[in-house]
C-alpha cells in the first residue's frame, strides 16, 4: 500500500476524491485501520471522552496525546497520521505552539491538528508550517471552547456566523494548513466554505458537501451508546457484541465449560 501524505490528501481535492478519516488511539485498533480504506487517522483529544471517561477535552495534556501517538504509530503505516494539539497547547507564544508540536511530531504524527482561527492561531500555525510540521485547521465547534461557545451547538447558523467561518476557513488557508476540519457546522455553510477553500475540508456533523469526513472511531463502532448526537451513525453495535462475548465468557467460567479457558 502506498503511503499517503500531506500531497496526496490536498490532491485528493483535486481529483474530486473524498478523504476517509477516522480517530484512533492504540495499537490494536491502529493495526486494524491499517488494513483498511481509512487516509487520515486522528490521535484527537478526544481521547479525553473516549479512553479518559472526561466529559470534556479540556483536561488531556500533551503528554497524553504524545502517548496515543506513540502507540497508535508502532503499527499505522499508510494513512498520514495527525496528532491533535490539546487545550491551551498553541497559541500562547511561538516558541511554547512549536515546542508542544513538537512532542507530537517526535512521537510519531506527521502533522499536528489546531482548534481556531486567531489571529495568533493563525501565526504560529505558519510559524510551525515554515519549520516543517505540517498543520490541519480546526474551526466551527470547538470542544476546548466550551465554555466560551457556550455549549456544544451546532455553528454557522446565521449569514453573520456563515461569513465569520468563511474568513476564519480562508486565514487558515492562507496561513499554509492543508486541511481543515469542521465541526457541527450547518451543512449549508459546510458546502459554502468547501467551495470557496482549495484545500480540503474534513466534517464532521458537518453534512455531506465536506471534501472528507472524520468520526471517532469507538463511537461510529457503537461501543459508546449512550453518546448519539443526530449526525452519528453507528456502523456497527460492538457495545451488543462485546456484551454478548463477555456474558459467554462469564457463563463457560461459572460452568467449567469451555477448554480454552
Ligand atoms: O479530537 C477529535 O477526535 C477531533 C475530531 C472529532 C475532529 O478533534
Ligand atoms: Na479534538
Amino acid at each position: 500500500k502506498k503511503k499517503i501524505r500531506i500531497l496526496d490528501i490536498m490532491e485528493m481535492k483535486k481529483n474530486s476524491q473524498r478523504i476517509s478519516s477516522i480517530t484512533c488511539y492504540d495499537a490494536t485498533f491502529a493495526r486494524i485501520i491499517e488494513s483498511t480504506n481509512i487516509d487520515l487517522v486522528l490521535v484527537g483529544d478526544s481521547l479525553g471522552n473516549v479512553i479518559q471517561g472526561k466529559n470534556t477535552t479540556i483536561k488531556v495534556s500533551v503528554n497524553d496525546i504524545a502517548y496515543h501517538v506513540s502507540c497508535v504509530s508502532s503499527t499505522l503505516k499508510t494513512p498520514l497520521l495527525v496528532g491533535d494539539m490539546p487545550f491551551i497547547s498553541a497559541g500562547l507564544s511561538r516558541s511554547e505552539t512549536t515546542h508542544n508540536a513538537g512532542i507530537l511530531i517526535q512521537a510519531g504524527a506527521e502533522a499536528v491538528k489546531i482548534e481556531g482561527a486567531s489571529p495568533e492561531i493563525c501565526d504560529h500555525i505558519n510559524f510551525l508550517i515554515r519549520h516543517g510540521i505540517p498543520v490541519m485547521g480546526h474551526i466551527g465547534l470547538m470542544p476546548q471552547s466550551v465554555n466560551a461557545l457556550s455549549g456544544f451547538r451546532i455553528q454557522g447558523k446565521n449569514d453573520e456566523d456563515k461569513e465569520k467561518l468563511m474568513n476564519e476557513a480562508k486565514e487558515l488557508q492562507k496561513a499554509g494548513c492543508f486541511a481543515v476540519v469542521l465541526e457541527l457546522v450547518t451543512p449549508k455553510t459546510a458546502q459554502f466554505i468547501s467551495e470557496a477553500l482549495a484545500i480540503p475540508t474534513i466534517g464532521i456533523g458537518s453534512g455531506n458537501f465536506c471534501d472528507g469526513n472524520i468520526l471517532v472511531l469507538q463511537d461510529m463502532l457503537g461501543m459508546n451508546k449512550q453518546f448519539k448526537p443526530k449526525f452519528l451513525k453507528h456502523f456497527l453495535d460492538l457495545e451488543e457484541s462485546i456484551k454478548n462475548a463477555v456474558n459467554n465468557y462469564c457463563g463457560d467460567v461459572k460452568s467449567a465449560k469451555s477448554e480454552s479457558i
